[in-house]
């Protein structure tokens, strides 16, 4: 795009210059019904965008920007499976994935809804097979273990899953374990293989293309444990206590996993958009295969909401509009995701990845350098530990900073007042956070270092309830979030060429540690090597 040439971005340059001048503190006493304007709803959500730096004038010059941008052009190709992913000539489906059966939809003559289906009825069957302890282990023992190994989109949407929703366990499956094993150097497995049984492990091989490395090296330690432990031939170790979720059934074969333990899906499924797949079957065996569907229905509400409603009430829609606001026009650059909520503390990571690695690119979808920000830095933690770490940035520090602050309204609903009255202290924290961050406060002392500026902008996301259905809109909501974004900078969310060169890298790196170092290698990798090769020298001797 050639932002000088969009009316809209222009006009937005000049409204910023009017609102970079404006206060929150201003804006909320010269506006009594602010949260009335600038507050919005979907089912079970509620987004307030008050404690943004905008005016109603803001909100309708972006969504003015999005009709210049052909937004709803472009969420129609996303939902009926255009091949948005220009660079690898891919669909992003992963809509598809949350359809309800009867949605019928036709992808180049391929009948998406049946084979969605299908891979959910083969899921479906394996998790009762493993809850009803049919799935037996190499000694006949049922499984009581499950190890998710995987990276990235294979793990971390599953793991915070599990996590978010882990008190909606059905009784047929408070039997089972769920593990996640994920760092390639082994940390996680070498802690965890002390503490399960071998015999009643099962091992999911999550990996969209198994060829991550990561993973494959995590998935041959668990096998020779196995091995080892069994004394049994590898077939049958294959047989029993390997589960693949791949996109790569050649692979997998290859590898070892029967066709019957195969769960597969396709190349129109990003990694990062993946957790709607079998790659939630750890979710599906931990929360129970209703919950899962639950899931999806959230998701696909989330999604009906997106392509339906008018740009001025649609939440995905505002969320990625404010944080191209705050982006392009008031120069904000580092964006903070705070639950307050310890059962979403997997999502800042989550989120990293899913904006990062989707909006992280500086060429747009033809290959053209782009002239203005894209994706800022983005990380988080639950937000009430945050106060304990970062929060000190936040509200006196140099640095600009969006917020988006998560929660839930009610929680605890006939459990004990303890817990009720934790809930609402965290609320209150929430709530108060955001109100400082925004407002400030310059009064209670002369001293500059008790000063708080506020006029930090935040979004509040409250969701009725963490339930399953609600957890799958959330997530919806950001990935939705994040094309509309997308759409606006004219980039490809869906590839990440960045992250390939570095791993091409690292194999031919791999040999440097066993022989004398190339010279061809710059001075830093030479001696870095070569400190490994003395220190190993040394420990041998
Ligand atoms: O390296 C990045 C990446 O390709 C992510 O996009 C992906 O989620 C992750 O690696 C894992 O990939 P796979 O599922 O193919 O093992």
């Amino acid at each position: 795009m050639n932002n000088g040439e969009i009316k809209a971005w222009v006009d937005l340059l000049a409204h910023a210059e009017d609102m970079k001048g404006r206060h929150l503190r201003e804006l909320f006493e010269s506006e009594e019904n602010r949260f009335d304007g600038l507050s919005f709803t979907a089912e079970n959500f509620l987004l307030d965008l008050s404690k943004q730096r905008i005016t109603k004038q803001t909100l309708s010059q972006l969504t003015a920007l999005a009709e210049q941008q052909s937004l709803g052009e472009w969420i129609e190709k996303l939902f009926t499976g255009e091949q948005v992913n220009v660079s690898e000539r891919r669909s992003a489906l992963h809509t598809a994935l949350r359809l309800p059966k009867e949605n019928k939809l036709k992808v180049n003559g391929q009948m998406v809804t049946n084979d969605v289906h299908a891979s959910l009825e083969k899921m479906e069957s394996l998790v009762k097979q493993v809850q009803q302890g049919q799935w037996r282990g190499f000694d006949g023992r049922p499984i009581r273990s499950i190890v998710n190994i995987g990276v990235g989109g294979s793990n971390l949407g599953p793991l915070m899953a599990c996590d978010a929703l882990e008190q909606y366990t059905p009784l047929e499956s408070k039997l089972l374990d769920v593990h996640f094993v994920s760092s390639m150097d082994g940390s996680e497995l070498e802690k965890l293989l002390p503490w399960l049984e071998p015999a009643t492990t099962l091992f999911i091989i999550a990996s969209k293309t198994f060829t991550t490395i990561d993973t494959l090296a995590n998935a041959n330690t668990a096998r020779e444990w196995l091995l080892k432990a069994s004394g049994k031939p590898v077939e049958l170790i294959n047989q029993h206590h390997f589960i693949a979720a791949t996109g790569n059934v050649e692979r997998a074969e290859k590898w070892g996993v029967p066709e019957k333990n195969q769960l597969l899906f396709w190349d129109w499924v990003g990694g990062r958009y993946s957790l709607w797949s079998v790659i939630g079957l750890p979710i599906a065996l931990k929360v129970g295969m209703e919950n899962f569907r639950d899931i999806l229905k959230g998701a696909h509400a989330m999604d009906v909401h997106f392509r339906e409603t008018s740009f001025d009430k649609n939440l995905p829609v505002l969320l990625g509009l404010i944080g191209v606001w705050n982006i392009n026009f008031l120069n904000i650059h580092a964006h903070t995701i705070l639950p307050y909520d310890g059962r979403l503390a997997h999502l800042p990571s989550y989120l990293q990845q899913l904006e990062m690695e989707s909006n992280g690119k500086s060429v747009n979808g033809k290959g053209e350098r782009l002239n203005y920000r894209t994706c800022p830095v983005l990380w988080g933690e639950v937000g009430s530990n945050a106060q304990h770490a970062f929060y000190q940035l936040l509200h006196q520090g140099t640095e600009l900073v969006m917020c988006d602050f998560i929660t839930a309204a009610l929680r605890y609903d006939g459990e004990g007042e303890e817990l009720q009255l934790q809930h609402q202290l965290s609320l209150a924290n929430c709530l108060a956070q955001s109100r400082l961050l925004a407002l400030g406060d310059e009064s209670a002392s002369d001293l500059s270092y008790q000063h708080y500026d506020g006029n930090q902008p935040s979004t509040t996301i409250m969701l009725d309830e963490l339930t399953p259905e609600t957890f799958g809109g959330l997530i919806a909501l950001y990935e939705h979030k994040v094309f509309v974004q997308s759409v606006i900078w004219e980039i490809n969310p869906f590839d990440q060429w960045g992250v390939e060169k570095g791993k091409k890298v690292a194999s031919s790196l791999l040999a440097e540690f066993e022989s004398n170092v190339s010279d061809y290698l710059d001075s830093s990798t030479q001696g870095l090597i070569q400190r490994v090769q003395a220190q190993r020298g040394q420990h041998e001797n």
